[in-house]
């Protein structure tokens, strides 16, 4: 059902201390926590004893000791510790999983550890660049993960639900540009002689018109970076005022997702009060999309497994990412059940 052997976010580098958390990732129960030299630890949240949780327990040095009787893991998963007796049984051990911690995000890799490779980390160096002030959100929606993926590949939806924000009646007028490379596709869409969208336009301080654009890149399956802004007409947009949305999108199960959002931005980037408007009008922008996605969700469950989306040349981006995701998937399954059936020979 998932895409596993990928890197899923799984917080912000902010909320993991030596207090343990709980993330549910792909249905996986997760406790994360910071050792003492601070390195983030990721251990599923499933005490090998009775399967208490150990996120509601106590960190220990770098070890997480269960708050029901005190079994002990240390970063690895090994137990360590069982007070009721001396010895410790060899099956007592949960799972660790990979992490990475990047320009303040922390990464997890769900699948095969041995698979795990720390370059396909994607790239948020804007998020550490002084040149970019950032702002983030996180939120979790009611919704599968691939209404999240859909919604930011056929941003059209910009017209409708977010035209006090980030919409405009003109967005669906101008069709796409769709590039496949490997496990990202891109949709661009240009949009020339328009003026700024409401919510930005008092924080670039602009008026008249502008070309605009905004390209969705997705890295199949979890992250998505939109390269947008404006630019002068007819100039090259790298001269323009530029937004880089980042989008982290992990799945908890078939209806929730958590989603990790940052906007970094190159212009106005020391006026805090252009941040302070940015974090407000960007909170109504992702609720609006919450309230829609959720929406969607519950038409989709009451759908007849006969019916099917109508897809038109807007969503060419859609088709062509569901095709490769849908193909991952069923490598990634085939794989597993081909390990299984070498396990049982
Ligand atoms: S369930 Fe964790 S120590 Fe018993
Ligand atoms: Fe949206």
């Amino acid at each position: 059902m998932y895409i596993l052997n990928t890197w899923y976010v799984a917080a912000w580098t902010t909320e993991v201390s030596r207090e343990p958390i709980r993330r549910v990732i792909c249905e996986i129960p997760v406790v994360l926590y910071r050792k003492r030299d601070g390195g983030a630890v990721a251990l599923e949240d499933r005490c090998a004893h009775r399967a208490y949780p150990l996120s509601p327990g106590r960190v220990v040095d770098d070890s997480i000791e269960c708050g029901y009787h005190g079994f002990t893991f240390d970063c690895e998963g090994t137990c360590v510790r069982v007070p009721a007796q001396d010895s410790i049984p060899e099956r007592a051990r949960v799972r660790s999983f990979p992490v990475v911690e990047k320009d303040g995000w922390i990464w997890i890799w769900t699948g095969d550890r041995d698979l795990a490779d720390v370059g396909m980390v994607p790239d948020t160096h804007w998020m550490n660049d002084p040149a970019w002030a950032t702002v983030t959100h996180s939120f979790h929606f009611k919704c599968r993960a691939d209404l999240i993926h859909d919604n930011l590949l056929d941003l059209t939806h910009e017209s409708f639900i977010h035209t006090s924000t980030v919409g405009d009646d003109y967005i669906y007028k101008h069709g796409v540009t769709v590039e496949v490379d490997g496990q990202v596709v891109s949709v661009d869409r240009l949009m020339p002689s328009v003026a700024a969208p409401p919510l930005y336009a008092s924080t670039m301080s602009t008026e008249g018109l502008y070309d605009r654009f905004h390209c969705t890149e997705f890295h199949i399956p979890s992250f998505h970076v939109l390269h947008s802004g404006i630019t002068g007409e007819g100039r090259p947009r790298e001269e323009g005022f530029l937004i880089k949305v980042l989008n982290g999108i992990t799945p908890i199960d078939a209806e929730n997702t958590w989603y990790y959002y940052a906007f970094a931005r190159n212009f106005g980037v020391d006026q805090q009060w252009a941040t302070d408007e940015l974090i407000e009008g960007l909170k109504t922008v992702l609720q609006e999309d919450a309230d829609a996605l959720e929406w969607q969700e519950i038409g989709l469950r009451g759908r007849p497994a006969s019916e099917h989306d109508v897809l038109i040349a807007q969503d060419v981006g859609v088709a062509k990412a569901r095709r490769i995701s849908a193909q991952r998937l069923a490598a990634e399954q085939e794989a597993r059940v081909s390990e299984v059936k070498q396990a049982v020979r």
